[in-house]
């Protein structure tokens, strides 16, 4: 079987198998089914009538919403085609160098990497997720930067607050840069904010991304939040014109969007809890997860092909880990969707069971 890179491509899988793909539910992109909010269509209309007019490519009324929303100075914000861009902008502040991935993690980490001519270091989580602080901490010595993916991809785990404050802090004394990707954080709730270690620290840059949250994948909507000096650089190093008319025109909006991102909130951690008590626990191994999309395994199994190729049948799609180092296909990592999806991909599983 050919897997595909990245979720959202259902097509591909199902065509392998011979599948129908038309009216496949697809669990294997992770992106809020609550979205786009209803203005966002009529706005981006309005900002396409600007099309033969080329965008300030300093994003002005973009950069003080994202910094008057975040709290940091304006001087801390660029505007990014997405949070790819963002990874990749942030590879750069150490091209060349060394740096330390903590495995499983998003993709795009290494493939940044390997443009720059980064060397790689790579430490394993432990068990459910735990982030591993000591041999993270052994390993930065020899590295130039440290990638942590918070709330991390796949498992939607969380690495606890205090535990980025003493990486924090222990990367400033080593001279590591800690490159931190926030693309999921506004589905959790109550979260304290890392954007107050900038009154500390500057060798911290924030990864962010619109995309998921507001369920904009086609736009490329990001940012990132980076020291003045580092901020400064990269905007010289990033292309012109990066970020096209209609997605700077929707940044605003979006940021100041909250009631969006709060029902959002409310309504996933429900979703979470109505997840959780489908499944029977003996049967199946579910991620602490706290945003939405979550990994799950049949316990009676190791690889768990045989469920993918179910699903699809079935006609459900959900995202292989056999990209992601460490999981290798031991589980299928499904989004969190609406609740009449959600009962369908419950349904399903129901019927799995019968058949083993
Ligand atoms: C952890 C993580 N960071 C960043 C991104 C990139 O986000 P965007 O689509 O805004 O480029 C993704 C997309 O899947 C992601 O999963």
């Amino acid at each position: 079987m050919k897997w595909p890179d990245h979720g959202g491509q259902p097509h591909k899988l199902s065509s392998d198998l011979q599948i129908e793909s038309s009216g496949m539910l697809d669990f294997s992109a992770n992106i809020n089914p609550l979205g786009p909010p209803g203005w966002l269509l009529k706005k981006a209309e309005e900002a396409l009538k600007n099309m033969s007019v080329y965008p300030d490519p300093e994003y002005p009324e973009a950069v003080r919403c994202v910094a008057e929303s975040e709290g940091v100075g304006k001087e801390q914000v660029l505007i990014t085609n997405g949070g790819a861009e963002a990874v990749y902008l942030a590879a750069r502040l150490v091209s060349g160098g060394r740096a330390l991935l903590i495995e499983p993690s998003f993709k795009e980490y290494s493939r940044a990497c390997s443009h720059y001519n980064i060397r790689m270091e790579h430490v394993p989580y432990r068990p459910d997720f735990v982030f591993p602080y000591e041999e993270t901490k052994k390993k930065l010595p020899e590295v130039d930067a440290l990638f942590i993916c918070r709330p991390h991809n796949p498992s939607g785990t969380v690495i606890p607050y205090e535990t980025i404050c003493r990486l924090a802090e222990e990367t400033a004394q080593q001279n590591v840069r800690l490159f931190i990707d926030e693309a999921f954080i506004d589905f959790l709730p109550a979260e304290k904010k890392l954007t107050g270690l900038f009154q500390k620290y500057s060798h911290i840059v924030l990864l962010r991304s619109l995309t998921k949250i507001f369920s904009v994948p086609g736009l490329r909507c990001g940012y990132l939040l980076g020291g003045k000096s580092d901020t400064a650089f990269l905007k010289k190093e990033q292309m012109a014109w990066s970020v096209n008319a209609v997605s700077a025109a929707l940044i605003p909006p979006m940021m100041q969007d909250e009631d969006f991102v709060r029902r959002t909130v409310s309504w996933l951690q429900q979703e979470i809890a109505w997840i959780e008590s489908r499944l029977d626990p003996d049967r199946w191994h579910m991620s602490r997860t706290y945003t939405n999309f979550y990994l799950l395994s049949d316990r009676r199994m190791e690889d768990q092909e045989p469920l993918i190729h179910f699903l699809l049948k079935e006609g459900i799609a959900v995202r292989h880990t056999y990209n992601f180092s460490g999981i290798d296909g031991k589980a299928v990592r499904a989004a969190v969707r609406s609740r009449r999806e959600n009962e369908q991909l419950m349904k399903a599983l129901k019927k799995w069971e019968g058949r083993q």
